[in-house]
């Protein structure tokens, strides 16, 4: 498949995916969300991805779903309404969530409504304080619907949630990062030289661990305290087989001989993944 609303570029051994419809503001048409669902599915395999990072062209990260192809010409479609809508709520709901490898949006400007569950699916968020992020729904007589309500629910405070969701109002990066729907504000000029740090950072940890810990934190969330024991000693054990015993020779074996300290600083020898 050949795309048409995406970028993808990758340089050492981080993928970025670009939404590319900066002239309407990179909002999410129906092809948008079919080609997302390819492009993970290829960076999932791909042994140059080590990291995924998602922004948008223009003056927008992305300004939701397309309010015209989706909301209003699919209206007499039910059946590809439904389509897409399960393309839409997949790639980032659930494939973004547990994507087996690191992900972190940079948000470069707009960001509305669907486009907080881009967000809330990627581990890491990076925003330039001049980014506008909000949850327009109401000020057009909708809610945050489709993946969009969970999302909130996952990751914000109830008061945050509901004060955003019912007022509409728009807040920028810096607020964003108050609120802890992002990590971290920065100059729009500094925007992408700290995203490519951090990711950067990640593509120099052992991939398994990284892994690992994604899946212990966001499956822990769902699962009893029990549960949550007993997944993480069979996860450790995963990691064993994966890592060929690494973790405890290597990354414990070279601490015990001196080598490093690992409360300060990564092993440097990194697997591929
Ligand atoms: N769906 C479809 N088209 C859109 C969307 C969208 N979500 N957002 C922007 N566009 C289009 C506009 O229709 C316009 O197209 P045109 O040039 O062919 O007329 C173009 O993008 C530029 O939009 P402007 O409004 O002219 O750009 P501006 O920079 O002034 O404003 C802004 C950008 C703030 C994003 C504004 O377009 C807007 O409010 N968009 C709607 C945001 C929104 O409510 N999104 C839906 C969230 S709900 C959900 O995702 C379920």
């Amino acid at each position: 498949m050949s795309f048409e609303t995406l970028l993808l570029e990758k340089q050492d051994g981080i993928a970025t995916v670009t939404l590319n419809r900066p002239n309407k503001r990179n909002a999410m048409n129906p092809r948008l969300h079919e080609e997302m669902t390819v492009a993970l599915e290829q960076l999932r395999y791909d042994n140059e991805a080590r990291v995924v990072v998602i922004t948008g062209s223009g003056p927008a990260f992305c300004a939701g779903m397309d309010l015209k192809e989706f909301f209003s010409d699919l209206k007499s479609k039910p059946a590809e309404y439904d389509r897409i809508t399960r393309l839409a709520v997949e790639w980032r709901g659930r494939t973004l969530r547990y994507f087996p490898k690191p992900t972190i949006a940079m948000i470069n400007g707009f960001c509305f409504g669907g486009a907080f569950s881009i967000v809330e699916g990627c581990d890491l968020a990076i925003a330039a304080e001049e980014a506008t992020f909000g949850l327009s729904e109401v000020n057009f007589k909708l809610f945050p619907g489709g993946s969009v309500s969970k999302s909130l629910a996952n990751l914000l405070r109830p008061r945050d949630a509901l004060w955003y969701g019912m007022t509409g109002r728009p807040f920028d990066g810096k607020r964003a990062a108050e609120i802890g729907f992002i990590n971290v504000a920065v100059p729009l000029a500094k925007l992408r030289e700290e995203t490519m740090n951090v990711a950067r950072e990640l593509a120099g940890k052992d991939p398994f661990a990284l892994k690992a810990t994604k899946d212990g934190y966001r499956h822990s969330l769902e699962m009893t305290w029990d549960a949550a024991m007993s997944y993480s000693s069979a996860k450790e054990m995963e990691l064993v087989v994966q890592q060929n015993d690494a973790w405890r020779t290597e990354g414990i074996g070279d601490f015990l001989k001196g080598k490093y300290r690992p409360g300060l600083e990564s092993h440097d020898k990194v697997h591929k993944g």
